[in-house]
């Protein structure tokens, strides 16, 4: 709903947007993507914060490479609250993860609400004043982490790589996710597929594209993001890609993506 304010209109709901970047299947871009995507919101004018709960940490080492203050697994044990956890960054700030998370699994199991905590952390903190975006890169199964992340989400992206055996994969994904959507979260949404790693050399890369548009017109399906070298390259000296080249087929794809998100 649209208020008039004066001259100035503002959104009655204008408030934190939590986006779960989540696929059953590792390799499809999920990290990439969280990374890109915050970059570009950034350079949108938007205030970002990133949560890795992901134990492979692939997201922190693409930010940073020094020892964090707090992590992912101190919001999740609940020894920190979400603020002491923040570390800020130059672009975006983010809640790291190190391959310790994996250690408290087992604890988080035994634990009353276990699926629950990011979200009670979450609504504790103040992260809802003072951020647009909040992107949660997920590991590839529907474990602990994984469930924390879409009982707190409003929607998830789910990066879909442009090949057939990843067309597959996102039937069991929709399955996959009856569950958490019915008993955890009902307000969950697939906020859209965002098709990853197009080849546009290979036709078997353009025709996994074009069967992802056909066989899920149901959804929103974001443009493509082609393969571009450029977005390898993240990690190396912790640069956005954004930093790293601007003008890349990489950093164009992600800024069109940010501003679909943007226009709903
Ligand atoms: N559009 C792209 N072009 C080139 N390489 C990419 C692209 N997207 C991802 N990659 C590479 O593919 C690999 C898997 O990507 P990643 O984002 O880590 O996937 P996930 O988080 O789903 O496991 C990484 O080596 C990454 O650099
Ligand atoms: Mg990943």
């Amino acid at each position: 709903m649209i208020v008039k304010l004066g001259k100035f209109k503002l959104k009655e709901d204008y408030r934190l947007e939590i986006i779960s970047i989540y696929n059953l299947k590792g390799g499809v871009g999920k990290t990439t993507s969280t990374h890109s995507l915050a970059a570009a919101l950034k350079e949108l004018g938007k205030r970002v914060l990133v949560i890795d709960i992901d134990p492979q940490s692939s997201l922190t080492f693409m930010i940073t490479d020094e020892k964090l203050k707090a992590t992912t697994k101190d919001v999740l044990l609940e020894l920190k609250n979400v603020e002491e956890s923040i570390t800020k960054g130059e672009q975006f700030d983010y809640i790291g993860s190190t391959l310790e998370l994996t250690l408290s699994e087992l604890e988080l199991n035994n634990t009353y609400n276990k699926e629950s905590i990011l979200k009670n952390q979450i609504e504790r903190s103040l992260i809802h004043e003072n951020y647009d975006f909040c992107l949660i890169d997920c590991p590839p199964s529907m474990g602990i982490f994984t469930l924390n992340a879409l009982t707190v989400s409003d929607s998830l992206i789910i990066p879909c790589q442009c090949e057939l055996l990843s067309l597959e994969g996102l039937n069991v994904l929709f399955q996959a996710l009856k569950v958490p959507t019915k008993k955890l979260n009902q307000k969950l949404k697939v906020k859209g597929i965002l098709p990853t790693l197009l080849n546009t050399r290979a036709g078997i890369s353009k025709d996994a594209y074009e069967m992802l548009i056909e066989s899920y017109n149901d959804y929103k399906i974001y443009k493509p993001i082609r393969v571009n070298a450029k977005l390898g390259e993240l990690g190396i000296d912790k640069r956005t890609i954004f930093e790293i080249d601007k003008k890349s087929n990489g950093a164009k794809d992600y800024m069109e993506v940010a501003k679909e998100i943007l226009n709903g």
